[in-house]
């Protein structure tokens, strides 16, 4: 199930040359399609993926900090006002279940999840599965996803792997498998050749000129890794090191 379609920048950011406008992915984006259901953006540090998808979420109605559509705290005022230059081209569906998951603010949501059921730890634990304070960082997300998520769903994620060991990857691939067979829509900014390969997916690659479809194992990433997995010992070599 597709619920965002595409994203249009409506107003011309030339000659603004301050942020977002001045990261060239951004000042050169003029639409972007949403084919499957699962939608990688990847790129550089710095590239601009989470300044994009940030909008999206505001745009789709989530909390900027992460959380779901009925989360509304801010510790920081820090999201770019590019939402205000989007438009969301949505299919006829309407998404039941809707989550932004950003690592630099997940303890923040954990928090919140905590306050909002400060008088009802039952329910807190029927969604949750507890609090995601007694968790660490990889294991509240994972419980996250699999209490939490109830499929029709539009789920955003910023950097999901940052949490993760390489087991727990494969085990959040399979969860977004289950997910995605329950109607849901995923936009996932990675570093990770392992998310990337979760398959039939999209993978965007932000650059310069904007953003561009990459195939999987054309993409830096997998060719990174997968040189850097058989030749270890000579990049290292080659860095110094030894
Ligand atoms: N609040 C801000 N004010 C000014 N510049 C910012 C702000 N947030 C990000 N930037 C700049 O915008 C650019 C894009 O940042 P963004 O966080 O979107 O990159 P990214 O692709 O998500 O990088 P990473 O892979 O490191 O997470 C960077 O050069 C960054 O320094
Ligand atoms: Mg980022």
């Amino acid at each position: 199930m597709i619920y965002i379609n595409q994203v249009k920048n409506v107003k011309p950011v030339e000659g603004r040359n301050i942020y977002p406008y001045n990261i060239p992915s951004i000042a050169n984006l003029r639409e972007l399609e949403f084919r499957k259901s699962v939608t990688f953006i990847i790129g550089e540090n710095g590239s601009g993926k989470s300044t994009l998808i940030e909008a999206i979420a505001i745009n789709s109605g989530l909390n900027p900090e992460g959380g779901t559509r009925n989360f509304n705290f801010n510790t920081q005022e820090s999201h770019s006002c590019l939402f205000n230059d989007l438009r969301l081209v949505r299919s006829a569906y309407r998404e039941k279940d809707g989550f932004f998951l950003r690592t630099e603010s997940f303890y923040n949501v954990a928090t919140e999840i905590d306050k909002v059921f400060q008088l009802d730890k039952y329910k807190r634990d029927l969604y949750y599965g507890g609090s995601l304070h007694e968790c660490s960082h990889g294991e509240s997300f994972l419980a996250l996803v699999k209490n939490r998520f109830s499929g029709k769903g539009l789920y955003i994620f910023d950097e999901p792997e940052s949490a993760l060991s390489i087991n727990s990857q494969l085990t959040l691939l399979v969860m977004m498998k289950n997910l995605v067979d329950k109607d849901s829509q995923f936009i996932i900014a990675t570093h990770s050749p392992i998310l990337m390969a979760y398959p039939d997916a999209d993978i965007y690659c932000v650059t310069d000129q904007g953003l561009q479809l990459a195939a999987y194992e054309k993409t830096e990433q997998y060719m990174l890794m997968k040189y850097f997995i058989n030749n270890h010992k000579k990049m290292i070599a080659d860095l110094g090191l030894l």
